[in-house]
């Protein structure tokens, strides 16, 4: 019996040895030039070359190489931006589980896979390799007896824990989608996503604990679930003991797991089948579902995690982002684990139960490559140094930051501070659309310059472009514009669920032939990529995505009139500024209604989604034909007065004295 700590409640689960029916490809784990072999490539920068140059031939060795598949596929690639049309490795059939367990234990049954760090600290729960391989066929079975089929989506909705991760693979063993919906939203936000992803199954978990407070989740599920007909049932984890009421829907999931097999037939699938959804913020209200499918998803995840990273085998890799943002999903999970390495699953947050909290982990789990948020570390630099030293953190190799753009300050201390100057800094530049680092600074030379506070260089296949205002593609360094990538590559969304149309208008129809990824960089005269920030109306408070649109469509109810925009700020990042204007017709206290405000945010979105600073106007800057310039908003937070640009289109130029006098106020 092996008993496996799965929050309080123990499982006895009966060591079983997996059947051998699925036999994986041999793998080595060379570097890609030696291993594939290319013509004429001698060094990792002409791998880069080749990688860009004969993307087919590259990634037809590297997917022959490094995924073990059922059936092998016929075409490399079948894409055509213009079109919205990506297709990868067609012909091909493979288990996403088998690849990311099974296979790893025939070789290393008793390695590591995943590390719980568990919010109370020192408590950290290890499983092997056969462990979670067991669970996650417990787990596949599961949710095969009750009726979970090929082509279903599961939604989620489980803080990082070994069982969640389970979730995601018994998902893909039997080759249903998941959708997993980060557990800090809302009732109302995650019912719109179990809604738009059709899910008949949920998972959760009782309560989920943070910071030393206990989180109602499976409350949260009850409320969303009221409104989602599909929803037939509700598998509850139990991660503290404390019981919650059970509904005719819900099922005990341990309870029910201990009675299933150990082992679960894996589902073939085509490389072009669905893997996951993942809900993100566009510049609209409604959230777009991005559809990511099977053998290009994964092998992008698995190569970056190794190459960015610079990860080796028996390495400890920590990813503390939430599983609910594809960081968790590539870095937490699919790509550590597709390479049969060791992942540190994070529960808690940088400062519980004191500003250590990150380094004391390190050093108890003996970390060798950190990958964080910008903001926590430009939270914990406030804290100042003394909460690093206390810590040894000789295993630190590599420290990675994601999500926005990172500051000189906070890189230099994440370098000199953290990393004791002897770690490499990796800024690496992606989003919930590519699957996995498109930018960052050495995959093809682990000894490259980098240059604080800049992404530097584009990952394997990778081509990056710059736009002009014109359309036109900039060639010059030294200049910034839209970033696009040109040519696809494996890793990259292939639709949003529902709705393709948006995807081609977002992404493929802005520059045709190009994938437009919403962001500005500049490129230096040495050809280095620094990312500027977001061209549309979509803010990042935290490192969460949110589009102004979204807050103002919460807001809309409460007041007559709004505009949300974002501002610098230096902990977040950005910050949420809204202008209101309140309804003529009724007497309300501004009090109020900042109050109702904040309720309306943390109810329809999360706590996040709150606005630092309300601005109460008796109007907004329009244009004649009636749309509201936030152009002209935007200066005024960022107090540049001088830059107002031409307000010749103003329907009445006297409001924005009005703004700048109530901004002015407002501070
Ligand atoms: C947006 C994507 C996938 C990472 C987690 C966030 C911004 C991401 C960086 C970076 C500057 C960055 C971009 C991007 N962003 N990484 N290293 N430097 N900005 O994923 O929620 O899909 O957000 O985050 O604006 O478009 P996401």
């Amino acid at each position: 019996q092996v008993s496996l700590k799965l929050g309080c409640g123990n499982l006895k689960l009966p060591v079983l040895t997996q059947r051998k029916n699925f036999a994986p490809l041999a793998l080595s784990w060379m570097s890609p030039s030696s291993a594939a072999g290319f013509e004429g490539v001698s060094d990792r920068s002409d791998l880069q070359d080749f990688s860009v140059c004969s993307s087919d031939s590259f990634w037809a060795a590297v997917a022959r190489q490094r995924l073990s598949w059922i059936r092998p596929f016929h075409t490399v690639q079948d894409c055509d931006l213009s079109q919205g049309r990506i297709r990868w490795f067609e012909g091909g059939k493979l288990n996403v589980s088998v690849n990311c367990l099974d296979r790893h234990v025939h070789t290393c049954p008793e390695r590591v896979a995943v590390i719980w760090e568990r919010d109370e600290p020192k408590s950290e729960v290890k499983l092997s390799y056969r462990q979670l391989l067991e669970m996650t066929c417990r787990l596949g079975n599961l949710l095969r007896r009750r009726g979970v089929k090929k082509g279903d989506c599961v939604t989620i909705y489980m803080p990082p824990c070994p069982l969640a991760v389970a979730s995601m693979l018994a998902c893909a063993r039997i080759g249903a989608a998941h959708n997993v919906v980060f557990a800090g939203f809302s009732a109302d936000a995650l019912a719109e996503r179990i809604r738009d992803a059709q899910s008949s199954t949920v998972i959760t978990v009782n309560q989920g604990v943070r910071g030393g407070k206990v989180i109602e989740l499976k409350k949260t599920v009850d409320a969303a679930i009221q409104s989602c007909p599909t929803v037939q049932q509700v598998f509850v984890a139990m991660r503290t003991e404390n019981p919650v009421v059970m509904t005719a829907k819900d099922v005990a999931m341990e309870e029910e797991m201990a009675k299933e097999d150990t082992v679960c037939e894996p589902a073939g699938m085509d490389s072009e089948d669905t893997l996951f959804l993942l809900y993100t913020s566009g510049s609209t209200g409604k959230p777009k579902g991005l559809v990511h499918t099977q053998a290009g998803y994964l092998l992008y995840a698995a190569l970056t995690h190794r190459y960015v990273f610079s990860y080796h085998d028996g390495d400890v890799f920590s990813c503390v982002a939430d599983i609910g943002w594809i960081t968790g999903h590539s870095y937490s999970v699919y790509g550590p684990l597709a390479n049969g390495g060791t992942t540190v699953l994070f529960e808690s947050t940088p400062i519980y139960p004191d500003p250590g909290r990150y380094w004391e982990m390190v050093q108890r789990l003996k970390i060798n490559q950190f990958y964080g948020a910008p903001t926590a570390i430009r939270l914990l630099l406030k804290y100042g140094d003394k909460w690093v030293h206390k810590y040894d953190r000789s295993t630190l190799k590599t420290l990675g930051s994601v999500g926005e753009p990172i500051n000189t300050e906070a890189w230099e201390w994440y370098h000199r501070v953290v990393g004791q100057g002897r770690c490499p800094v990796v800024d690496t530049w992606w989003q919930t659309e590519t699957g996995g680092i498109c930018i960052a600074p050495r995959p093809a030379d682990p000894d490259a310059e980098i240059v604080p506070g800049m992404a530097m260089r584009p990952f394997f296949g990778i081509k990056p472009v710059l736009m002009d205002t014109e359309g036109k593609v900039v060639t010059s360094n030294d200049t910034s514009g839209a970033l696009c990538i040109a040519q696809p590559w494996p890793g990259m969304a292939r639709t949003i669920h529902n709705d393709p149309q948006r995807f081609t208008e977002t992404y493929c129809q802005p520059y045709p032939g190009y994938f437009f990824t919403g962001d500005g960089a500049y490129r230096s005269k040495e050809g280095y990529y620094q990312i500027t920030g977001r061209l549309d109306d979509v803010i990042n408070v935290s490192g969460h995505r949110i589009g102004t649109a979204e807050i103002e469509d919460v807001l809309c109810s409460a007041v007559a009139e709004s505009a949300v925009i974002g501002f610098s700020h230096s902990i977040k990042g950005q910050g949420i500024y809204a202008f209101v204007v309140l309804k003529k017709s009724i007497d309300v206290q501004e009090a109020d209604v900042t109050r109702q405000i904040n309720d309306m945010a943390s109810k329809k979105i999360a706590k996040y989604a709150c606005p630092d600073y309300i601005q109460f106007a008796q109007r907004l800057p329009k244009t004649r034909s009636g749309k509201i310039m936030r152009r002209v908003l935007r200066k005024v937070v960022d107090s540049e007065l001088e830059g107002l640009g031409d307000l010749s289109t103003l329907d009445d130029p006297e409001v924005v004295q009005e703004i700048i006098q109530g901004h002015h106020d407002l501070l």
